[in-house]
């Protein structure tokens, strides 16, 4: 393509070819005040699926950074979600592409460690940042499956066990989940499971009247996301998810799960939701047996919140 010529006083001009542009010099903000739309355009710069609603769930679920240029527009971010006094998971970590590889997200990331002395942190790592978190010293626990598609109800499946029974969940059975999910999570979540309740439908299922596994659906991205599943088997698990998926019939659903074979997974690819992409779980701190000490048996996350949240 030629080079646009203008002129200027009757003299013909001709622009260079090449500009040189000065490296931004970046300052870091709260993450609270930053307008929705500005964060929204940072994820969609990296092709993420997240809607300005789904940064505005996880701003008051959590807390964050920003890296903003001269002129306010946001470079960067990370975020934190903290469970008791000494755990949080980290997520959101995002650096725009003009800026990558540039120690941006490293730089973030020491601010965020200098906002959570002595914690034990989680994160799910997608392949781009593996090398940043292995170079903060996070240690690789295990892959996460992240599936989905269109959904559709698979023909076969067991029926729901005798004597147990698959309902809607409301805001009574909150404690009941909230003491599920940290069996498997191995950290309680009280705030962030209430918050979640409030935004999700839920099935339940009861044995002997007792909740024994949960699964919340919420609306994520480009349709839906089931999570957090907890359940002690794959069948439970399994017949928690159905009716998700029978709700969701012919719409986009995902769910991210560290199971990559079993009944579960397998109902998953059945139910229109292959594997799509994998990320990496990776501690700093705690590794994540360390939360299971002890522990051979109970109820298991069958999937994450996301992979944000954990
Ligand atoms: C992952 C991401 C946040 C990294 O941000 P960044 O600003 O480029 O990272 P940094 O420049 O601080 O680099 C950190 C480390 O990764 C290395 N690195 C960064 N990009 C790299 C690349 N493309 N290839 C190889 N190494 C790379 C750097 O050399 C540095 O390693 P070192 O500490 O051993 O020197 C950024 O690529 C991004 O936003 N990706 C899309 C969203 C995403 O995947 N986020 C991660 C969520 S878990």
């Amino acid at each position: 393509m030629s080079p646009v010529t203008q002129s200027f006083r009757g003299k013909e001009l001709k622009p260079s070819e090449s500009l040189k542009i000065d490296a931004f010099s970046v300052r870091i903000a709260d993450l609270e005040g930053v307008e929705l739309d500005r964060l929204h355009a940072l994820s969609l710069s990296v092709g993420w699926p997240h809607r300005a609603e789904d940064w505005h769930f996880l701003r008051e679920t959590g807390q964050g950074l920003v890296a903003l240029d001269e002129i306010g527009r946001v470079l960067g971010s990370a975020m934190w979600f903290g469970h008791g006094d000494s755990f949080a998971t980290v997520g959101m970590v995002i650096t725009s592409p003009r800026l990558q590889t540039l120690g941006a997200a490293q730089w973030l990331m020491k601010r965020v460690f200098d906002n959570l002395p002595g914690h034990d942190l989680r994160l799910n790592a997608t392949r781009a940042a593996r090398r940043l978190y292995l170079s903060l010293d996070f240690q690789p626990e295990k892959t996460v499956y992240q599936c989905q598609g269109i959904a559709r109800v698979p023909t076969a499946g067991s029926p729901t066990e005798a004597g147990s029974d698959v309902r809607t969940l409301d805001a009574g059975d909150i404690p009941a989940a909230v003491a599920l999910d940290a069996a498997g999570f191995g950290v309680r979540r009280t705030a962030l499971i209430e918050r979640l309740f409030a935004h999700s439908n839920g099935y339940g299922l009861f044995k002997n009247d007792k909740l024994n596994a949960f699964a919340l659906c919420r609306p994520f991205g480009r349709g839906h996301v089931i999570g957090p599943v907890v359940a002690e088997s794959d069948a439970d698990a399994v017949a928690i998810v159905r009716p998700h998926v029978a709700d969701h019939s012919g719409s986009f659903l995902r769910v991210d799960t560290h199971m990559h074979n079993g009944e579960f997974a397998a109902f998953l690819s059945h139910a229109g939701m292959p594997v799509f992409d994998t990320v990496l779980t990776m501690s700093l701190g705690k590794r994540l047996a360390d939360f299971y000490e002890g522990r051979s048996a109970g109820p298991k996350t069958y999937a994450l919140a996301s992979q944000t949240l954990g």
